[in-house]
Order: structure tokens, then sequence, then C-alpha cells
């Protein structure tokens, strides 16, 4: 196992909440619907404009706005989102993570993030992680969002590791696509039955360790 390749939202923090908050009160005040609660899932792992298009068909004014506005739409919920997250620390680390970096960086494993937040720096700084990663992918240089391999891709590369080397921890369906996509070892956190596609699920981050890790990377 030359690397592992991190999603960030849902596995190092759960900020899932806190893009449905802003999204709900962009749809309250900009579009005046509520959206379902379902949402909070259903956009785990879809970009930043990807989500704001799936909302605006949702409220069926897919075709009322321009794109600058829609844009401006989305600026308006990132700065939303920016409040939210501003307010990080290292106590919303999600369990066993921590732990779980110290493992990996004592078995010399690489580190890299492949979140399709363009917040993922930011986040990691606010949770004292920053430095624990050898990298982070950039989500604004790669053509296709999650289920496409290519945040995956870029995370292996930016750390010079074969992706069929390296494990990728996912929350999202789409993510453990992504991470089949790219030829890597996809293990999965949650509920089997969303993520079946895993090559290991573990219902949560308490259960992800290193043995677990390289267990999947025998399998
Ligand atoms: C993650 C989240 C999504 C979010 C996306 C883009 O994948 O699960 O809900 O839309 O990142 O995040 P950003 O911080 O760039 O708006
Ligand atoms: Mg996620």
């Amino acid at each position: 196992m030359q690397g592992v390749l991190f999603d960030l939202d849902g596995v190092i923090t759960d900020t899932a909440k806190f893009h449905f908050k802003a999204w709900s009160r962009l749809a309250k005040e900009k579009l005046g619907v509520v959206l379902p609660a379902s949402f909070e899932s259903d956009l785990k792992g879809i970009s930043r404009i990807d989500s704001m298009n799936r909302i605006l068909k949702f409220a069926k004014m897919a075709d009322k706005y321009s794109a600058a506005e829609v844009d401006a739409m989305a600026q308006y919920k990132n700065d939303l989102y920016l409040k939210e997250i501003g307010k990080l620390t290292q106590a919303d680390i999600l369990p066993g993570i921590e732990n779980l970096l110290d493992e990996l960086a004592a078995n010399k494993v690489k580190l890299s993030v492949a979140s399709a937040s363009k917040n993922a720096p930011f986040i990691l700084e606010k949770l004292g992680l920053r430095q624990q990663f050898d990298a982070i992918a950039d989500p604004a240089k790669v053509a296709h969002g999650k289920p496409a391999p290519d945040i995956f891709l870029e995370a292996a590369a930016k750390i010079n590791a074969d992706p069929t080397q390296c494990v990728g921890i996912e929350d999202a369906k789409a993510g453990v696509q992504a991470i089949k996509a790219a030829g890597a070892i996809a293990v999965g956190v949650g509920n089997p039955s969303d993520l079946a596609e895993a090559d290991t699920v573990v219902s949560s981050t308490e259960e992800l360790t290193y043995s677990v890790l390289a267990l999947a990377f025998q399998k």
C-alpha cells in the first residue's frame, strides 16, 4: 500500500450538515423553496455548481437564471458555508481519524486528499490536520467530478503513487465508484447496502485502522 486517498466530507470531518444548512438558507431566501432533508445526503460528493443546478431543478427554476446569476447564488451559499466551517476545531475530527493518520505515517504510507471541495485546505487547517497530509488534490484542476475517477487519479499522482497501489476511503456511493474507476481499492464508511461496490465497508470511522486498510488492500 503506497498511499491512502481520503475523501474529506464525511470521512475526516462531518461537514454535510453545514452544506445542507447553507443550501437550505439559499433555497429559502433566493428561490422560496424548502429543501427536503434527503438533500443532505443526496448532495454528498456533488460539486458546488452541480449541487446548485440540482437545487434549481428541484425548485423548477432550471432555466430561469443566467450563468452569472447561478454563479452568484453558489457564491452566496459558499459565504454562508464559510461562516459555519470557520468554527471548526480539532474536536470536529471524526473518531478514529487522528489515530489512523498516525498509524499510516508510522508505516510510511503517503496521505493524499481527494475531495470535491475547494474549501478542503481551509477545513484541514481549521482541524489542525494540514501538516499530516502529503498532498491535497485541487478539484478545480480536474475535468470530471465523482463518480469519474479524476480527483482520485490526481490525488495519487500528487504523492507519486500508482493508483492500483492505493486505498481510497469514501462515505458516498459516487465516491466509491470514483475510487474503483481509478483502479484503487475502495473502503466505504457507512451503510453496506449504499456502498456495495466498495471492497470493504466499515460502519464508522472509528473502525478505520491501519490493519483494516492493509487487509482490504491484500484482499
Ligand atoms: C464535497 C461535499 C459536497 C460539496 C462539494 C464541494 O464533496 O460532499 O456536498 O458540494 O464537496 O464543496 P465546496 O466546499 O467546494 O463547495
Ligand atoms: Mg464524503
